[in-house]
Protein backbone atom coordinates (compact mmCIF):
# COMPACT_ATOMS: atom_id res chain seq x y z
CA UNK A 1 0.00 0.00 0.00
CA UNK A 2 1.52 3.21 -0.90
CA UNK A 3 0.61 6.53 1.06
CA UNK A 4 1.44 9.82 -1.13
CA UNK A 5 0.54 13.81 -0.39
CA UNK A 6 1.68 15.51 -3.24
CA UNK A 7 -0.99 15.58 -6.45
CA UNK A 8 2.00 14.85 -8.17
CA UNK A 9 3.35 11.81 -6.56
CA UNK A 10 -0.46 10.95 -6.59
CA UNK A 11 -0.60 11.25 -10.44
CA UNK A 12 2.57 9.00 -10.72
CA UNK A 13 1.44 6.22 -8.44
CA UNK A 14 -2.05 6.21 -10.00
CA UNK A 15 -0.53 6.14 -13.55
CA UNK A 16 0.99 2.52 -12.45
CA UNK A 17 -2.83 1.49 -11.81
CA UNK A 18 -4.33 -0.67 -14.91
CA UNK A 19 -7.48 -1.64 -14.97
CA UNK A 20 -10.66 -0.68 -13.18
CA UNK A 21 -9.83 1.78 -10.14
CA UNK A 22 -12.56 2.52 -7.14
CA UNK A 23 -11.97 5.18 -5.14
CA UNK A 24 -13.35 5.61 -1.39
CA UNK A 25 -13.53 9.38 -0.67
CA UNK A 26 -13.52 9.68 3.38
CA UNK A 27 -12.34 12.64 5.87
CA UNK A 28 -10.67 10.09 8.03
CA UNK A 29 -11.00 8.45 11.31
CA UNK A 30 -12.68 5.79 9.98
CA UNK A 31 -15.19 3.54 11.15
CA UNK A 32 -16.67 0.29 10.10
CA UNK A 33 -19.22 2.03 7.69
CA UNK A 34 -15.88 3.49 5.75
CA UNK A 35 -14.02 -0.23 5.83
CA UNK A 36 -17.83 -1.73 4.35
CA UNK A 37 -17.11 0.83 1.46
CA UNK A 38 -13.32 -0.08 0.63
CA UNK A 39 -14.39 -3.83 1.10
CA UNK A 40 -17.21 -3.09 -1.76
CA UNK A 41 -14.55 -1.33 -4.24
CA UNK A 42 -11.98 -4.13 -3.34
CA UNK A 43 -15.14 -6.78 -4.65
CA UNK A 44 -15.71 -4.56 -7.61
CA UNK A 45 -12.63 -3.20 -8.65
CA UNK A 46 -9.05 -4.25 -9.61
CA UNK A 47 -7.60 -1.49 -7.79
CA UNK A 48 -8.56 0.97 -4.55
CA UNK A 49 -7.64 4.35 -4.01
CA UNK A 50 -8.48 5.70 -0.48
CA UNK A 51 -7.95 9.23 -0.20
CA UNK A 52 -8.00 10.91 3.51
CA UNK A 53 -8.10 14.56 3.55
CA UNK A 54 -10.57 16.82 5.91
CA UNK A 55 -11.66 19.42 3.78
CA UNK A 56 -12.48 22.83 5.26
CA UNK A 57 -14.66 24.30 2.42
CA UNK A 58 -17.28 22.15 3.52
CA UNK A 59 -17.11 23.06 7.28
CA UNK A 60 -19.41 26.35 8.75
CA UNK A 61 -17.60 28.62 10.79
CA UNK A 62 -19.20 27.70 13.83
CA UNK A 63 -18.53 24.20 13.14
CA UNK A 64 -16.32 21.27 14.02
CA UNK A 65 -13.19 21.69 11.74
CA UNK A 66 -10.56 22.26 13.90
CA UNK A 67 -11.42 19.28 16.64
CA UNK A 68 -12.68 17.18 13.77
CA UNK A 69 -10.93 13.62 14.77
CA UNK A 70 -7.51 12.68 12.77
CA UNK A 71 -5.34 9.81 13.34
CA UNK A 72 -3.50 8.97 10.13
CA UNK A 73 -1.69 6.00 11.75
CA UNK A 74 -4.39 4.25 12.94
CA UNK A 75 -6.68 5.20 9.58
CA UNK A 76 -3.53 3.49 8.43
CA UNK A 77 -3.33 0.33 10.48
CA UNK A 78 -7.26 -0.12 9.52
CA UNK A 79 -7.06 0.17 5.76
CA UNK A 80 -3.45 -1.61 5.27
CA UNK A 81 -5.21 -5.19 5.75
CA UNK A 82 -8.19 -4.33 3.14
CA UNK A 83 -5.52 -4.65 -0.11
CA UNK A 84 -5.83 -1.03 -0.79
CA UNK A 85 -3.28 0.37 -3.55
CA UNK A 86 -2.98 3.72 -2.80
CA UNK A 87 -4.11 6.53 -0.21
CA UNK A 88 -3.67 9.80 -1.09
CA UNK A 89 -3.69 12.51 2.24
CA UNK A 90 -3.31 15.47 0.41
CA UNK A 91 -2.56 19.09 2.80
CA UNK A 92 -5.19 22.05 2.63
CA UNK A 93 -2.42 24.16 0.94
CA UNK A 94 -2.15 21.45 -1.64
CA UNK A 95 -5.81 21.04 -2.50
CA UNK A 96 -6.37 24.94 -2.22
CA UNK A 97 -3.51 27.29 -3.08
CA UNK A 98 -3.36 30.96 -2.41
CA UNK A 99 -5.26 32.44 -4.88
CA UNK A 100 -7.75 29.24 -5.44
CA UNK A 101 -11.19 30.53 -6.63
CA UNK A 102 -12.85 27.89 -8.58
CA UNK A 103 -16.10 26.06 -7.30
CA UNK A 104 -18.50 23.13 -7.94
CA UNK A 105 -22.02 24.18 -7.27
CA UNK A 106 -24.85 22.11 -7.38
CA UNK A 107 -28.39 24.20 -7.44
CA UNK A 108 -31.85 22.87 -6.16
CA UNK A 109 -30.78 19.70 -4.40
CA UNK A 110 -28.43 21.23 -1.79
CA UNK A 111 -31.19 24.10 -0.90
CA UNK A 112 -32.99 21.65 1.41
CA UNK A 113 -32.00 19.35 4.60
CA UNK A 114 -28.61 19.65 5.09
CA UNK A 115 -28.18 22.53 3.10
CA UNK A 116 -30.57 24.75 4.71
CA UNK A 117 -28.88 23.98 8.37
CA UNK A 118 -25.32 24.30 6.61
CA UNK A 119 -24.93 26.91 4.11
CA UNK A 120 -22.23 26.51 1.65
CA UNK A 121 -21.61 22.79 2.82
CA UNK A 122 -22.34 21.24 0.01
CA UNK A 123 -20.69 23.52 -2.05
CA UNK A 124 -17.29 22.41 -0.59
CA UNK A 125 -18.11 18.93 -0.53
CA UNK A 126 -18.79 18.79 -4.45
CA UNK A 127 -15.98 20.94 -5.27
CA UNK A 128 -13.50 18.51 -3.55
CA UNK A 129 -15.29 15.74 -4.87
CA UNK A 130 -14.82 17.25 -7.99
CA UNK A 131 -11.09 17.61 -7.58
CA UNK A 132 -11.09 14.39 -6.25
CA UNK A 133 -12.38 12.80 -9.38
CA UNK A 134 -9.87 14.60 -12.06
CA UNK A 135 -6.81 13.64 -9.77
CA UNK A 136 -7.60 9.85 -8.92
CA UNK A 137 -9.69 9.09 -12.31
CA UNK A 138 -11.72 6.73 -10.94
CA UNK A 139 -14.66 4.00 -12.60
CA UNK A 140 -16.25 3.91 -9.97
CA UNK A 141 -16.77 5.89 -6.48
CA UNK A 142 -18.22 4.71 -3.07
CA UNK A 143 -20.03 6.96 -0.71
CA UNK A 144 -21.97 5.80 2.24
CA UNK A 145 -26.33 6.12 2.39
CA UNK A 146 -25.94 7.57 5.55
CA UNK A 147 -25.07 11.35 3.80
CA UNK A 148 -27.98 10.31 1.62
CA UNK A 149 -28.51 14.24 0.61
CA UNK A 150 -24.59 14.00 -0.49
CA UNK A 151 -24.82 10.62 -1.98
CA UNK A 152 -27.67 12.24 -4.80
CA UNK A 153 -25.66 15.58 -4.74
CA UNK A 154 -22.29 14.05 -6.19
CA UNK A 155 -24.58 11.38 -7.88
CA UNK A 156 -26.13 14.40 -9.87
CA UNK A 157 -22.84 16.62 -10.15
CA UNK A 158 -21.42 13.43 -11.81
CA UNK A 159 -24.00 13.34 -14.86
CA UNK A 160 -24.42 16.96 -15.22
CA UNK A 161 -20.35 17.27 -15.60
CA UNK A 162 -20.28 14.23 -17.46
CA UNK A 163 -17.95 12.44 -15.32
CA UNK A 164 -17.16 9.01 -16.52
CA UNK A 165 -17.84 7.21 -13.68
CA UNK A 166 -19.65 5.45 -11.83
CA UNK A 167 -21.65 6.17 -8.58
CA UNK A 168 -21.92 3.44 -5.66
CA UNK A 169 -24.24 4.08 -2.75
CA UNK A 170 -23.38 1.47 0.30
CA UNK A 171 -25.81 0.63 3.03
CA UNK A 172 -25.77 2.33 6.71
CA UNK A 173 -23.62 0.12 8.95
CA UNK A 174 -25.15 0.45 12.44
CA UNK A 175 -23.60 -0.24 16.11
CA UNK A 176 -26.03 -3.07 17.59
CA UNK A 177 -28.61 -0.69 19.01
CA UNK A 178 -29.05 1.00 15.94
CA UNK A 179 -26.90 4.15 15.96
CA UNK A 180 -25.14 4.61 12.61
CA UNK A 181 -21.60 4.53 11.94
CA UNK A 182 -20.02 8.06 11.79
CA UNK A 183 -16.53 9.45 13.10
CA UNK A 184 -19.08 12.22 15.33
CA UNK A 185 -20.01 9.33 17.79
CA UNK A 186 -16.40 10.35 19.14
CA UNK A 187 -17.71 12.98 20.68
CA UNK A 188 -20.65 11.21 22.52
CA UNK A 189 -20.54 11.07 26.53
CA UNK A 190 -21.97 8.27 28.10
CA UNK A 191 -25.49 9.38 28.28
CA UNK A 192 -25.29 11.05 25.33
CA UNK A 193 -24.58 7.73 23.36
CA UNK A 194 -27.15 5.79 25.11
CA UNK A 195 -29.99 8.58 24.13
CA UNK A 196 -28.27 8.70 20.55
CA UNK A 197 -30.20 5.66 19.69
CA UNK A 198 -32.97 7.78 19.39
CA UNK A 199 -32.76 8.50 15.56
CA UNK A 200 -33.05 4.97 14.74
CA UNK A 201 -35.83 4.88 16.96
CA UNK A 202 -37.66 7.35 15.68
CA UNK A 203 -37.13 6.66 12.00
CA UNK A 204 -38.32 2.97 12.74
CA UNK A 205 -41.00 4.36 14.68
CA UNK A 206 -42.32 6.31 11.49
CA UNK A 207 -41.07 3.22 9.07
CA UNK A 208 -43.56 1.25 11.00
CA UNK A 209 -46.39 3.68 10.95
CA UNK A 210 -45.91 4.05 7.12
CA UNK A 211 -46.26 -0.04 6.39
CA UNK A 212 -49.45 -0.56 8.31
CA UNK A 213 -50.71 2.13 6.04
CA UNK A 214 -50.31 5.49 6.80
CA UNK A 215 -49.33 7.85 3.91
CA UNK A 216 -49.72 11.34 4.80
CA UNK A 217 -46.37 13.22 5.68
CA UNK A 218 -47.09 15.28 8.14
CA UNK A 219 -48.04 12.21 10.41
CA UNK A 220 -44.94 10.29 9.62
CA UNK A 221 -43.03 13.90 10.36
CA UNK A 222 -45.01 14.10 13.56
CA UNK A 223 -44.30 10.27 14.78
CA UNK A 224 -40.46 11.36 14.66
CA UNK A 225 -41.20 14.31 16.34
CA UNK A 226 -42.79 12.63 18.71
CA UNK A 227 -39.61 9.92 19.44
CA UNK A 228 -37.36 12.66 18.89
CA UNK A 229 -38.91 15.41 21.52
CA UNK A 230 -39.48 12.20 24.08
CA UNK A 231 -35.51 11.61 24.50
CA UNK A 232 -34.78 14.61 27.27
CA UNK A 233 -31.13 14.84 26.16
CA UNK A 234 -31.60 15.16 22.17
CA UNK A 235 -32.45 18.32 20.06
CA UNK A 236 -33.76 18.35 16.97
CA UNK A 237 -32.67 20.44 14.28
CA UNK A 238 -35.20 19.12 11.39
CA UNK A 239 -36.99 16.07 10.74
CA UNK A 240 -38.17 15.36 7.21
CA UNK A 241 -39.75 12.75 5.01
CA UNK A 242 -39.40 14.07 1.35
CA UNK A 243 -39.36 12.78 -2.05
CA UNK A 244 -36.02 10.24 -2.84
CA UNK A 245 -35.05 11.89 -5.93
CA UNK A 246 -35.59 15.77 -5.80
CA UNK A 247 -35.94 15.93 -1.42
CA UNK A 248 -38.74 18.02 -1.82
CA UNK A 249 -41.12 17.68 1.30
CA UNK A 250 -43.96 15.14 0.61
CA UNK A 251 -47.59 15.87 0.83
CA UNK A 252 -48.75 12.59 0.33
CA UNK A 253 -46.20 9.39 1.21
CA UNK A 254 -46.12 7.87 -2.23
CA UNK A 255 -43.50 6.31 -4.93
CA UNK A 256 -40.04 6.58 -3.21
CA UNK A 257 -39.54 8.53 -0.08
CA UNK A 258 -36.43 9.43 2.38
CA UNK A 259 -36.96 10.09 5.84
CA UNK A 260 -34.34 11.94 7.22
CA UNK A 261 -33.32 13.88 10.48
CA UNK A 262 -30.69 15.82 12.22
CA UNK A 263 -30.43 15.86 16.31
CA UNK A 264 -28.10 17.74 18.45
CA UNK A 265 -26.85 15.43 21.50
CA UNK A 266 -25.55 18.57 23.68
CA UNK A 267 -22.82 19.53 21.10
CA UNK A 268 -22.53 17.02 18.10
CA UNK A 269 -25.05 17.13 15.70
CA UNK A 270 -25.73 13.71 14.48
CA UNK A 271 -27.63 12.91 10.74
CA UNK A 272 -29.79 9.43 9.69
CA UNK A 273 -32.01 8.13 7.28
CA UNK A 274 -34.12 5.55 5.61
CA UNK A 275 -35.43 5.19 2.31
CA UNK A 276 -39.08 4.00 1.90
CA UNK A 277 -40.98 2.36 -0.75
O1 LIG B 1 -18.55 12.06 3.48
C1 LIG B 1 -17.40 12.54 3.67
O2 LIG B 1 -16.60 12.02 4.44
C2 LIG B 1 -17.01 13.82 2.94
O3 LIG B 1 -18.10 14.67 2.80
C3 LIG B 1 -16.33 13.57 1.58
C4 LIG B 1 -17.27 12.91 0.60
C5 LIG B 1 -15.09 12.70 1.78
C6 LIG B 1 -15.88 14.91 0.97
O4 LIG B 1 -15.01 15.59 1.81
Amino acid sequence: MKTVTTLSDLRAARLSLKGTVGLVPTMGYLHEGHLSLIQRAKEECKHVIVTIFVNPTQFGPNEDLSKYPRDLERDLNLIRPLGVDLVWNPSAEGMYPSGYQTWVEVEAMTRPLEGAMRPGHFKGVTTVVAKLFNATQPDRAYFGQKDAQQAAVIRKMTQDLNFPLEIVVCATVREADGLAMSSRNKYLNEDERKAATVLFRALSAAKELYEAGEMDAEKVRGKMKEVVTSEPLAQMQYVSCADYDTLEELDVVKGKALLSMAVFLGKTRLIDNFALG
